[in-house]
């Protein structure tokens, strides 16, 4: 849905009741959505499971479609086949939207040798600039032209190269990974992202027949071939949901069983609510959280993998607003990722922010109060908050949340949430 279709749907909590049950962990978003615009690099069909029923996802079908492709959902399978043509520009209004989309740039220059994509633009947590992405389609041997916030990437045949990302960008790596699979000759990624999601870009890259290894360190090696053929792929399950729901189970000092899970996606996390006092165990596919009365204040600084996840500072923020006692947090990965705070603090958290850096000092309970949602992740953190707290909690902006959380409130309530959607 276009910005202002927005379905403006409130969700109201009745916070104070430990969640108790079993919670189902979808496919991971940020691996899907890669993976189905890499289906870009071929003609032949591919089938993807455990894709999750979101709106990012719904995004991202829409424009592979407007690029020519053909897509078909049965429950959580897209199967993904090509039409007469294969077209090369991501026009504004589906960019804007879902600011991944610019992963359409890799594919589609090494398929046609010219693509056409809107420049994503900002979104609340920063600029989110594409320096990185651009740099490196250059070190390939393409030329870019920048006009009318559109960026055009032309080359005859990109060529292997040695290339070194300035910062670990989750999304410049699975860019330039997907043109170099299809360029002459080999290509270094030195400084590359090491996430979960680009592993399961690779696995699913090399099954059609790209050459990569080094995936999951810092340096990717790809050799490039003349083709890629389709293949049949599973997506890894969402770290950040299974995140967002272990600290649901620490700050409700409930008990919560997540599956499937993947602990090794999420150990600093792990490390950090044992630090906290909370107990998780893990056992073949399952985590275990319990909450404890009393959570230790634990500090977080964000870092790229397998440091502790961005996606999951707001959720921490919010849990280490009932500690006992005063933790820091920084933010070292998005300019503006704070956006969470005023609401928390209308929640009765006591929190100070001197630019990266926000101090926690804990409360012994929140109260529910009426809050708005300002990006995806901060929207979990409000739900933490209002699942936590005494009284109600009315969360405006809940599309935020749509993007990136599959059946939330099925998924809560069935743990004992009293959780409810509503229209404004
Ligand atoms: C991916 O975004 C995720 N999105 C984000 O998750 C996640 O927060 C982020 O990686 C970091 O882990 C998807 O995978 C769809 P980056 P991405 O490029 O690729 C700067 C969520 O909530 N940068 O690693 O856009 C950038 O400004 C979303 O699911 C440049 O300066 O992240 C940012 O400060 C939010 N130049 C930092 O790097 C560039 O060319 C990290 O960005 C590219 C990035």
């Amino acid at each position: 849905m276009a910005e202002g279709e927005h379905s403006l749907d409130l969700l109201t909590i009745e916070g104070g009741r430990p969640l108790k049950g079993d919670i189902s962990i979808s496919g991971s978003k940020n691996a899907a959505l890669p993976i189905l615009i890499a289906t870009l690099l071929t003609d032949e069909p591919c089938g993807v499971k455990n894709v999750p029923s979101l709106d990012d996802i719904e995004a991202v079908i829409g424009l592979l479609v407007f690029l020519g492709k053909n897509v078909v959902r049965q429950r959580d399978r897209l199967d993904i086949t090509a039409g007469p043509t294969l077209y090369g520009e991501a026009p504004y209004e589906l960019v804007r939207k879902m600011r991944a989309s610019v992963v359409v740039m890799g594919p589609l220059l090494a398929r046609l040798g010219k693509v056409k994509v809107s420049l994503p633009g900002g979104c609340a947590i920063g600029g989110r600039p594409v320096n990185i992405h651009l740099e490196g389609f250059k070190a390939l041997g393409a030329s870019i032209q920048l006009e009318e916030g559109y960026v055009t990437a032309e080359a005859n045949r990109l060529q292997g190269t040695s290339f070194t990302l300035d910062f670990a960008s989750v999304g410049a790596t699975e860019n330039l990974m997907m043109a170099a699979s299809l360029a002459r000759g080999t290509t270094l990624l030195i400084g590359a992202a090491k996430e979960p999601e680009i592993t399961d870009l690779a696995d699913f890259l090399n099954h059609m027949g790209a050459r990569i290894t080094g995936a999951g360190t810092d340096t990717l090696t790809i050799e490039g071939v003349e083709r890629l053929h389709g293949t049949e792929h599973e997506v890894i399950p969402d770290r950040i949901e299974t995140g967002t729901y272990m600290i649901a189970a620490a700050i409700t000092r409930g008990d919560l069983d997540l599956h499937p899970a993947r602990p090794e996606h999420l150990r600093e996390l792990i490390a950090k609510l044992g630090q906290a006092g909370v107990s998780v165990d893990q056992d073949n596919g399952h985590l275990r959280v319990k909450g404890v009365k009393d959570l230790h204040p634990v500090d977080a600084e964000t870092a790229v993998h397998p440091g502790f996840p961005t996606d999951l500072q707001a959720p921490w923020m919010a849990l280490m607003s009932l500690a006992r006692g005063v933790s820091h947090i920084a933010e070292r990965v998005f300019e503006n990722r704070f956006m969470h705070v005023p609401e928390l603090q209308r929640m009765g958290a006591r929190i100070q922010v001197k630019g990266p850096h926000a101090a926690v000092e804990g409360v012994d309970s929140l109260s529910g109060a009426e809050v708005m949602v300002s990006d995806l992740r901060a929207g979990a953190a409000l739900v933490l908050a209002g699942l936590a707290a005494e009284g109600k909690t009315v969360i405006h902006r809940v599309y935020h949340l749509d993007r990136g959380y599959e059946h939330l409130e099925r998924k809560l309530s069935a743990v004992g949430a009293r959780i409810r959607r509503s229209q404004e």
